[in-house]
């Protein structure tokens, strides 16, 4: 049987529920108490409107909000941490990037390229960004195995491409893309800004930011065990600092002149309004934790839960595994059961006390490509152990055996 990474003593819901098998990590992740405490530390000890106040209870509040950053930029290896900006999490950093530097920069006649395995998220703000400026959107298929065909992406990157986006991990199917291939090839063929959505990655795999020449990587905090609502944009600064502020407000401001203004300074410019401070050294808080457990050890063991699970379910009757092998997705297994809707078997796992996502998953052009409305998908993660692989197979095989009885 293989032990969790982290121990569930560690997270108060997990600890709490026992029977609980929770298989839905890369929709959220649950927080262990080290986060938890940070964020009530936070307001019983420090809450005060940072960058605000000239006195030291704003001073404390104004540190614990820039240490947070700096812990941030060091784990995903950004070492320019004012250009780590926070976010609501990757849907705002990509609508960020689509609405400042996409209506500057992108004209009728250019070209965007995305692919056709991305979350909505990475997905929608480039179609629109298309339809709105004239430009065309050029969409990368994929392999039988659904993970990025780079002979197309060779063929599609060219002189007109202005933007490449893409996903480093599939939230889907959990294919990993082989960023520093995707990379040079680009490179090689334009000028084209990359922007990455690391939402799937950064809480499974050790990221390096500055070693990957990309220019922009988003993410959010609450699937790398950190609170909802809080998220990053790690942009390069040169192209930050020439772009518009995606909002304007409190903070983000230098001088307002009756009728013109100047910008504050990164990070600032593009924050504004109160940050939300608590939620961010929450996310610092998480960030520990996972350098505590190692990400080399977190990858590790998910693909060793993923091997388990993906031959045991695999063994089933009537299973099909979407995506390439264990070794190249993250903690994700992707299936369907022969004649059973998503939903219908996530209900049935559920009586089990597996928790499952059934859906499209926000990716219906990956959906379409796979002739399928849904499927189901377990996601694993630190605090997941053997049990809960087991629980799995099991709740599959009892919802087998009501199918099987309804025929
Ligand atoms: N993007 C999240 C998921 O994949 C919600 O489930």
């Amino acid at each position: 049987m293989l032990n969790s990474l982290a121990p569930r003593a560690d997270f108060p819901l997990l600890a709490g529920n026992p029977g609980l098998h929770y298989l839905d990590s890369a929709a959220t992740s649950q927080k262990p108490a080290a986060v938890l405490n940070a964020i009530r530390d936070f307001y019983e000890t420090a809450n005060a409107n940072p960058h605000r106040g000239a006195y030291a209870l704003s001073a404390k509040a104004t540190d614990l909000y820039h240490d947070a950053r700096s812990t941030i930029a060091r784990f995903v290896g950004a070492v320019d941490s004012d250009c780590v900006l926070f976010t609501r999490g990757t849907t705002e950093a990509m609508n960020l990037i689509a609405s400042s530097w996409g209506h500057a920069n992108v004209r009728a006649g250019d070209e965007i390229v995305v692919t056709a395995l991305e979350h909505h998220a990475n997905f929608v703000p480039w179609q629109q960004l298309a339809l709105a400026t004239g430009a065309t959107l050029r969409i990368v298929e994929l392999t039988a195995q659904q993970t990025i065909d780079l002979d197309m992406l060779r063929d599609v990157v060219n002189t007109r491409t202005k933007l490449v986006a893409i996903t480093h991990v599939s939230n889907a199917v959990g294919a990993i893309t082989p960023l520093a291939e995707v990379v040079h090839l680009i490179r090689a063929r334009s000028a084209a800004v990359i922007v990455v959505d690391g939402a799937q990655a950064v809480p499974h795999l050790p990221v390096h930011f500055d070693a990957l020449d990309i220019d922009f990587y988003a993410f959010s905090g609450h699937k790398l065990l950190g609170p909802m609502g809080i998220g990053c944009l790690v942009g390069r600064r040169t192209i930050l600092e020439n772009m518009p502020p995606y909002q304007f407000g409190g903070d983000m401001i230098e001088w307002v002149r009756d009728f013109d203004c100047t910008w504050n300074v990164l990070p600032h410019k593009f924050e504004a309004g109160t940050p939300n401070a608590a939620d961010a050294i929450g996310l610092a808080a998480a960030v520990r934790y996972l350098e505590g457990l190692g990400m080399a050890n977190v990858r590790a063991h998910e693909v060793a839960l993923l091997e388990q699970a993906e031959s045991k379910v695999r063994a089933l009757p009537g299973i099909t595994v979407y995506g390439p092998p264990p070794s190249q997705r993250s903690g994700v297994l992707s299936f369907s059961l022969a004649d059973v809707h998503p939903h219908d078997l996530a209900t049935i796992l559920d009586q089990h006390g597996v928790c499952i996502r059934a859906g499209h998953h926000c990716a219906q052009p990956l959906m379409r490509r796979l002739g399928v409305s849904a499927t189901a998908r377990a996601s694993f993660y630190v605090y997941s152990d053997g049990s809960d692989v087991d629980a799995l197979v099991g709740a599959l095989t009892a919802a087998q055996q009501i199918f099987a009885a309804v025929d």
